[in-house]
């Protein structure tokens, strides 16, 4: 029987267990790269059977949040390095997030104050993101008027993507997630109430996921395709990715191209319990008998949830986020049905190693 501690074969890597550490941004970072403490608090976790590293903008332009850590330069790569040697070094594994943010940015972080770039100039109602302003104080925003790629910028962002993920093996990730969730570029292209272009990117459902595939394409043939997964948020309203017409049929069909490409894998979040709306009953199951490989569910599972899961064959791997937060040792507390501590969510991000480094492993004490 599959468990939660059962190996799996995930491309080139054996994984010791299935469960992954999703992807989750501390921002951390002062000056745009890794720290010693980013270092630390991924050792602490390497016990998962695969770390996805917070959101790593792979570019100026594709920065939306403060004291996010990139991975475009030669200083950023050094840094990383030191981080997935941390993590091997305790035999674990670890994939980079690549994050381009799109329109979910504010002028303040755009070099030279410009306007963020975007599927389209239309911008999201009523969506914030956290900044510092002048007065060194970090505060929550409202994105800025973004400004439409233009078509030929678009395989531009492409190698920018391509640039990223080279940075990535330079620094010794095993490997890259293209973050396509969470109303970011990639679903910014995809989402038919964003993307009003009349191009060859927008219109069609073949034209609105042409940028994601052309990009999935372009990392794959640098870096190898069985290093490459990506992150999907289907019916996710976060960062005002509203309905659309033929919404379903456009998942189902990029799943069944990605299907054809021998991926990693593919990663669904679903955001529900971070209150959002989650993914309709029933549509996991259809998009996992439209997409062939490796299956990562995201959002709000606990052991039980996942060995379910598991047993179901709904997924070949789970992540788990916030528990892994207060939970360093996460994998063996569940394998031991050890207590949970709680994540603090004031510490979530913001600067400094409390909230980060500081959760201890579980300490068994002797019973009398
Ligand atoms: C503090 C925090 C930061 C997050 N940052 C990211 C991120 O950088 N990229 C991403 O795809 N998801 C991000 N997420 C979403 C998580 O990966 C995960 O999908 C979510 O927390 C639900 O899983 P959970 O219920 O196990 O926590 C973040 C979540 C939290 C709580």
């Amino acid at each position: 029987m599959t468990t939660l501690f059962s190996p799996f074969k995930l491309g080139r890597y054996t994984l010791p267990n299935r469960i992954v550490m999703a992807p989750m941004t501390r921002a951390r970072a002062i000056d745009l790269r890794p720290n010693l403490d980013t270092a630390i608090y991924y050792q602490q976790r390497a016990s998962a059977g695969l770390i996805i590293s917070e959101g790593v903008p792979i570019s100026e332009e594709g920065r939306g949040q403060a004291y996010t850590p990139g991975i475009y330069n030669p200083a950023q790569v050094e840094a990383w390095r030191k981080v997935t040697r941390a993590v091997h070094e305790r035999g674990g594994r670890m994939f980079a997030q690549l994050w381009h943010v799109g329109r979910a940015s504010h002028t303040s972080q755009q070099v030279g104050g410009l306007a963020p770039v975007g599927a389209s100039d239309l911008k999201g109602e009523n969506v914030y993101t956290w900044v510092v302003g002048d007065d060194g104080v970090a505060g929550m925003v409202p994105q800025s008027q973004p400004r439409q790629l233009a078509t030929e910028e678009v395989a531009r962002v492409t190698s920018d993507f391509v640039h990223a993920a080279r940075c990535a093996l330079e620094a010794e990730f095993d490997g890259i997630e293209l973050h396509g969730a969470n109303g970011y570029l990639f679903e910014q292209f995809i989402n038919a109430s964003v993307n009003n272009r009349s191009d060859r990117y927008g219109g069609s459902i073949a034209n609105r996921l042409r940028f994601t595939l052309e990009t999935v394409d372009a990392v794959a043939a640098a870096i190898g395709a069985d290093r490459v997964g990506i992150r999907l948020a289907p019916f996710g309203r976060f960062n005002d990715m509203r309905p659309f017409e033929q919404e379903r049929e456009t998942w189902l069909a990029l799943a069944s191209e990605l299907s054809k490409r021998n991926l990693a894998y593919v990663h669904l979040s679903d955001q529900e319990t971070l209150g959002e709306q989650g993914i309709p009953q029933g549509f996991v199951a259809e998009f996992r008998a439209a997409y062939a490989g490796t299956l990562i569910l995201a959002g709000g599972y606990d052991k039980q949830r996942g060995v379910a899961a598991l047993d179901a064959d709904k997924a070949d791997l789970i992540a788990i986020g916030r528990a892994f937060i207060a939970n360093p040792d996460l994998v063996e507390r569940m394998r031991h049905d050890w207590p949970l501590a709680e994540p603090d969510r004031a510490t979530f991000y913001g600067l400094g190693n409390h909230g980060y480094t500081d959760y201890p492993a579980y300490q068994l004490t002797p019973q009398a």
